[in-house]
């Protein structure tokens, strides 16, 4: 049996010798590279007709379009909870405050280097459209800005939507508006810090901004 065992663990040491590949030499397709493979030589296949992706079966029309018989909607189509606003307004800090600020008021780095000045979110007019205009906007562009369909998921375009009107609320409240229970927090020293913390730590991305990439970029070969 243990003559057995050892001719077994030879062989297998013996085979995985022979059949050794770096790792350098992976057998993938880099982006758009052709394809032997492929008919039409692509090695990027299109999306099979008729089929849909796993986990985006999505058939609630308001999630997909932010519209319900043709109409923006009103009231989210997902839940509201702590955790969506979170996912907000990570995401609202990562593809929207380049133009439109930490508080949305317009005037992100982009703006202040001469893009054009998106409107401030607190204006009524921003306050009084329906939760679904943001979806909207940010799923088909408006005007001078870019549509981000394609890099914000649908769910993420919702956090962020919900978001949107945190913000706007965050700008016309009250020492009033806070329950009783979390005022104390406001007062202390560190509060703001701790109520809203950056998305980014800021010393570390002034940091990498002043002194510039470390490694050179990674060539392609
Ligand atoms: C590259 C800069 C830029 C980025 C990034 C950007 N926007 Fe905008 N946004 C603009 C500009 C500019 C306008 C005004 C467009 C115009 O009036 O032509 C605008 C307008 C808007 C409006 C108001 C439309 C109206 O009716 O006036 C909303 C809402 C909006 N953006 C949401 C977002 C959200 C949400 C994000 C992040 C997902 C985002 N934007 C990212 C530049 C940007």
């Amino acid at each position: 049996m243990r003559r057995l065992r050892f001719a077994v663990l030879v062989a297998l040491a013996l085979a995985s010798a022979f059949c050794r590949q770096d790792m350098q030499d992976q057998p993938k397709y880099k982006n758009l590279r052709g394809s032997a493979f492929f008919d039409d030589k692509r090695s990027a296949r299109p999306v099979v007709e008729d089929t849909v992706a796993r986990g985006s079966l999505w058939q609630d029309d308001r999630f997909t379009t932010g519209k319900a018989d043709g109409k923006l909607v009103a009231a989210l189509p997902v839940p509201l909870t702590r955790e969506l606003l979170e996912r907000g307004r990570d995401r609202y800090g990562i593809y929207c405050t380049p133009c439109h600020g930490l508080t949305g008021n317009g005037m992100g780095m982009v703006v202040q280097r001469g893009f054009r000045q998106p409107p401030s979110f607190e204006i009524d007019r921003l306050r009084e459209v329906p939760v679904g205009y943001f979806f909207d906007v940010m799923s088909h562009g408006f005007g001078a800005m870019p549509d981000y369909a394609a890099q914000i998921p649908t769910a993420d375009r919702w956090a962020i939507a919900a978001y949107l009107r945190a913000l706007q609320l965050s700008q016309r409240t009250t020492i009033a508006d806070v329950p009783a229970s979390a005022r104390p927090a406001l007062e202390s020293p560190d509060a703001p810090a701790k109520a809203a913390p950056l998305p980014v730590d800021v010393d570390d991305w002034r940091r990498a901004v002043d002194e510039g990439p470390t490694e050179p970029p990674e060539r392609e070969h």
